[in-house]
């Protein structure tokens, strides 16, 4: 039996890093308890505030994003967390080497009703140190993570975490409290039939996006000559998860919903670590045409299109997309 605290000493990673992932997955520990008793901690319903993004926030967002935010501050190696419920990013400590990014809660609108939700993690490394850190000393490409991971509270609390080119995921025993390892080497099919979007964005979507999931409906009948199947959970981490697990397709296109949104999933703290996991497991990851893991950010909260998954469904879709682009 290998534990998360035995696996992180037997990898040649840096102490710093170690130390950063014991305590924000030490704060998973505690948000899966207090998740564990629901109504009875009180923990359920609005905030009555919004966010930075103007989204309504949860009572479980605001206290999740304070548990890693003072967690976090009181680590001497990190330099400074940004998170999905902070306007800014907040200084934590300047001799520390390591940039936190999170959010905190990922699925807020199935806290409510029992279903799954998770918390989402990237790691930076900080180039300044000895000096407060900034916003701008998180803008940087996703390709530049030192880690990152996901915590999944279902049926059971599971950690994903990739880490020196490796993708693994634990299990917490509630008995004992520790990560257990229950699959080291994490990786994807290339094809799958399954998939996930939210389809009532429909009519906002652009013309290739369409077109894939018309595709993808017609089945057996249409181009693709087999038939696929519909999985959403409404959590990124549950789709992101399914997705590790099985294979399968995961998208939050591009849509002209709201003006001014690229897409609804933020990029910095949702979909580069989703992207590092999916990549490392031999999958793929683009905002439909280019690699999430090279974007310059402009902003910690931009928001990006997300196509992830199975490796030849993601190129299947970049093709629908260059070729329309084309035309
Ligand atoms: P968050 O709860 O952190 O705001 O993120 C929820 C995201 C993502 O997890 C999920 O894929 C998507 O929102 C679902 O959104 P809709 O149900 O509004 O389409
Ligand atoms: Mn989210
Ligand atoms: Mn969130």
């Amino acid at each position: 039996m290998t534990t998360l605290a035995h696996y992180l000493n037997t990898n040649a990673n840096s102490p710093a890093l170690n130390d950063v992932i014991t305590t924000v997955t030490g704060v998973g520990k505690t948000i899966s308890q207090l998740l564990r008793k629901g109504a009875l901690a009180d923990i359920l319903g609005e905030a009555g505030n919004q966010n930075v993004q103007g989204e309504e926030q949860k009572k479980l967002d605001v206290l999740a994003n304070d548990l890693l935010l003072d967690a976090l501050a009181k680590n001497t190696h990190c330099a400074g967390v940004a998170s999905e419920e902070l306007d800014d990013a907040t200084p934590a400590n300047a001799d520390g080497s390591l940039l936190v990014l999170f959010d905190p809660l990922d699925g807020s609108s199935n806290i409510d009703i029992n279903m799954a939700v998770g918390t989402i993690f990237s790691i930076l490394p900080y180039q300044r140190q000895g000096q407060l850190s900034e916003n701008s000393d998180f803008l940087q490409a996703g390709n530049q993570q030192l880690a990152a991971g996901y915590l999944l509270y279902g049926t059971s609390t599971v950690l994903a975490l990739t880490i020196a080119n490796n993708v693994v995921m634990f299990s917490l025993d509630p008995d004992t409290n520790d990560y257990i390892l229950i699959e080291d080497n994490v990786q994807i099919d290339a094809d799958t039939s399954e998939y996930a979007i939210n389809a009532s964005n429909y009519r906002y979507w652009r013309a290739p996006m369409q077109q894939y999931i018309d595709e993808l409906i017609a089945g057996e009948a249409g181009v693709r000559g087999r038939d696929f199947n519909t999985r959403w959970v409404a959590a990124m981490v549950g789709d992101v998860h399914r997705i590790l697990c099985r294979g399968g397709l995961f998208t939050y296109p591009f849509d002209t919903k709201y003006a001014n949104k690229a897409g609804k999933l933020r990029l910095m703290y949702e979909a580069n670590p989703m992207s590092l996991l999916i990549e490392r497991a031999g999958g793929g990851a683009t905002d439909a045409v280019n690699r999430i893991l090279d974007i310059e950010p402009t902003d910690i909260h931009q928001r990006v299109p997300v196509v992830l998954g199975s490796k030849n469904e993601v190129a299947y879709i970049k093709d629908l997309h260059v070729k329309h682009a084309g035309q």
